[in-house]
């Protein structure tokens, strides 16, 4: 029985760290790279050669269709602009692969229904790219969690702090652009799930810095947004996009017999948490040493194990396509609560 996986990566930006992962997975082989850029192709040959892969046995291309056609790939990874991901994922299982799709899932609920449609019908794994799922961060917070030591859980937060303009396709709202969407639904995942239930209602604000009032066509760029989910428990998230003396992120969990400070981007390290546990009788310090992925994605090299398991021991992958499509409904549940002033019941979106 085969025992790695046949990787081919599409989109040589972000893509060219899936590179670098899939390289260091001992039961992953990268065997094509697929980009319509000659440089970003180039970059992907040199990293292969460094790492000690033979280029000559990789496909190089700029043609999706020869990517498809090879026999010898059993998954595509696709790390292309979000706007693509529906037609290149559809393509990509029609023509017998299992898929990694990058987050967000698509432009629109009604694409992203369209890749699960796929999904169905045609069978093949379909993880998507939210890698703090994967990261030890995550696992340790929610190990904590269940472990009772803080009690019951009634809030969760993530504060975000980011210093850049957003440019291209990131700063089109309609492609999920600016780091609200772009990069705040993975946090918005990771609060979803410390929270242990699905939201009901969300009630958000948010406009572009140095704007009068708001501002309903461009990205909010400062944001609050309040989660209240089904089991009661509330989150909140922010974002600041100009924050020039601080970046990364600061998040928590608060419990009626206890808390956890997170640090998720300790540097350095994989995290650092901050446990009051039974009722302040523990504290007690956890720093995570892991290996962090050349950019600092939390998770990044764990999600290809979770996908290589979901190929060949048939378990569900770190982030199915049904999870995805949750997040969806939360990421238009908080647009639309922002452009509409109101608060908004994730009914509303889900139908
Ligand atoms: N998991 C994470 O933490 C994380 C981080 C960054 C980006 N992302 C996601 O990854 C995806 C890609 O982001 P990015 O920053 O790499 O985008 P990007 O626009 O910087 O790069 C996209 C790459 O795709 C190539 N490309 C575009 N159209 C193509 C086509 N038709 N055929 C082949 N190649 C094509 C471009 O030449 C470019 O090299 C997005 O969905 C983004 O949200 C995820």
């Amino acid at each position: 029985m085969k025992d790695k996986l046949n990787y081919a990566v599409v989109g040589l930006n972000l893509g060219l760290e899936h590179v670098v992962s899939i390289l260091k997975n001992p039961r992953a082989v990268l065997v094509g790279c697929c980009d319509l850029s000659v440089e970003r192709l180039a970059d992907a040959a040199h990293v292969a050669a460094k790492m000690g892969a033979n280029p000559e046995k990789i496909i190089f291309t700029d043609k999706y269709e020869e990517i498809l056609a090879s026999k010898e790939i059993d998954a595509i990874l696709i790390a292309l602009p979000t706007s693509l991901h529906t037609d290149f994922s559809i393509k990509a299982m029609e023509a017998g692969k299992h898929v990694f799709c990058e987050k967000p899932l698509a432009e629109s609920l009604e694409q992203a229904l369209k890749i699960r449609e796929c999904v169905k019908k045609t069978g093949k794994v379909f993880q998507m790219g939210y890698c703090v799922r994967s990261s030890a961060f995550h696992k340790k917070c929610l190990e904590i969690i269940n472990g009772g030591s803080i009690g019951k859980v009634t809030n969760v937060w993530w504060n975000m702090f980011a210093n850049y303009k957003d440019t291209g396709w990131r700063a089109d709202r309609k492609c999920h652009g600016g780091k609200l969407f772009d990069c705040g639904c993975h946090y918005l995942d990771i609060l979803t799930l410390w929270a242990g239930a699905a939201p009901l209602r969300v009630c958000a604000f948010g406009n572009p810095l140095g704007a009068t009032g708001p501002n309903k066509n461009d990205l909010p760029e400062i944001v609050s947004v309040i989660i209240e989910f089904e089991n009661g428990v509330k989150a909140s998230f922010n974002l600041s996009q100009h924050s020039v003396n601080c970046q990364g992120s600061t998040c928590g969990v608060a419990g009626t017999n206890g808390k956890i400070e997170g640090d998720p981007y300790y540097p350095e390290k994989s995290g650092s948490l901050n446990v009051h546990a039974n009722g302040g009788l523990y504290k007690y310090n956890i720093v995570i040493n892991g290996e962090m992925a050349s950019q600092g994605h939390l998770g990044f090299n764990e999600q290809h194990d979770t996908f290589i398991d979901a190929v060949f021991k048939d378990i569900p992958p770190a982030c199915s396509v049904d999870e995805g499509i949750k997040n969806e409904y939360l990421l238009h549940a908080i647009d639309r609560s922002i452009t509409e002033d109101r608060v908004v019941y994730l009914q509303e979106i889900s139908g």
